[in-house]
């Protein structure tokens, strides 16, 4: 996976840090377990599973989620091997795992938490199971246009909110290029019957993201960073040109990618039911755990001083509309399972 401009997390195990601050992420995985478990029963070939056994997360950041989304998968693969060899899975397979994620990534942080006998091995060149948590919505650049303020796409906001039409296209258009890039790229490194599995974010059908309460907060962060312009403390042109590449799909439009991609067959497209429903709805959580996924990159913009300014008054917002947020309508939280063709 190469993206430009890089969307990382803040590193470090600090009280700003994504590893301090990512159990909304986290508590997905847990949500979506004994659907993945299913999955992995009825759609894993017993034949895929012998003496090495290798796992791939993209987009693990800097844990400790990547360790519950492998474990978790282990676990199934294992019980799966159990349950119909009789065997026993630790005696017989080793598993080898595969961190993937930005070259800025804090791969120290993850890495130091292995415990040592677990950090050495070999490098696979293909894998048995694939998976991405809350890392399927990025796309590679900001599309053409959007932050120019010339063009007829021009966008305001600092990410697709869904009610300009063009600007949702133009975002729809790059994630579908971006995304069958990504579908291609696994479905080389799989071995064939080989699964992904897909942990994230998505819209319902018509939904639009500023509808929802992540858009919500999305508009909450550009309102704040208006504010700061303002005041004076950043410049309102570089708020002005400000876009994420970010883009949280509808539904249909994911199926339609992974249709048009033609590399894997969609064996499961699961709704979950996050326990922490849309957002954690205490305003000043929300604001910290925002903070660990968006700051390094607002960060990169704006400077340290000005993205702490503004997540302060994210709180303050957030705080203000809390009836708002409570009242939006949902998004959506999904498990997909594709098998590779
Ligand atoms: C919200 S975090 C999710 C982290 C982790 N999977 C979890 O469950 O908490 C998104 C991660 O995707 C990574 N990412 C985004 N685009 C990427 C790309 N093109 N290649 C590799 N990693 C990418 C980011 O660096 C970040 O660590």
């Amino acid at each position: 996976m190469s993206t430009t401009p890089q969307w990382f997390m803040i590193g470090g195990e600090g009280p700003e840090s994504y590893n301090q601050h990512s159990s909304y992420q986290r508590a997905l995985l847990e949500a979506a377990k004994e659907k993945m478990n299913e999955a992995i029963s009825a759609k894993l070939s017993i034949d895929l599973i012998s003496n090495r056994f290798s796992v791939a997360d993209f987009g693990c950041a800097s844990g400790p989620n990547t360790f519950t989304a492998v474990q978790n998968i282990i676990d199934a693969v294992q019980d799966k091997y159990r349950k119909e060899t009789g065997q026993n899975p630790v005696e017989n397979i080793e598993f080898q795992v595969l961190f993937n994620d930005f070259t800025t990534n804090d791969f120290n942080t993850l890495f130091q938490a292995l415990p040592a006998e677990r950090r050495e091995g070999t490098i696979a060149l293909s894998f048995h199971i694939g998976v991405i948590n809350y890392a399927f919505h990025f796309t590679s650049t900001i599309p053409k246009g959007i932050t120019d303020r010339d063009s007829p796409l021009w966008n305001r906001d600092m990410h697709c909110t869904g009610f300009n039409e063009a600007v949702k296209k133009a975002y729809l258009d790059q994630y579908s290029v971006d995304t069958k890039n990504l579908l291609d790229a696994r479905a080389e490194e799989l071995v064939p019957g080989g699964l992904m599995l897909l942990f994230g974010s998505g819209l319902r059908d018509g939904v639009k993201m500023s509808e929802t309460p992540k858009g919500m907060v999305m508009d909450f962060i550009g309102a704040s960073l208006n504010d700061l312009a303002q005041q004076g403390v950043i410049e309102q042109d570089k708020v002005d040109t400000f876009s994420t590449p970010l883009y949280i799909a509808e539904e249909g439009e994911i199926r339609q990618i992974i249709k048009e991609n033609g590399k894997f067959t969609m064996e499961a497209f699961e709704d979950i039911i996050h326990p922490y429903g849309e957002f954690p709805l205490d305003p000043k959580i929300l604001a910290v755990s925002t903070r660990a996924s968006f700051g390094a990159f607002i960060t990169a913009h704006f400077g340290a001083d000005a993205m702490r300014n503004a997540f302060e008054l994210v709180e303050v917002k957030a705080r203000e509309e809390f009836s708002g947020i409570q009242n939006a309508k949902p998004g959506m939280q999904y498990l997909i399972v594709l098998r590779k063709n």
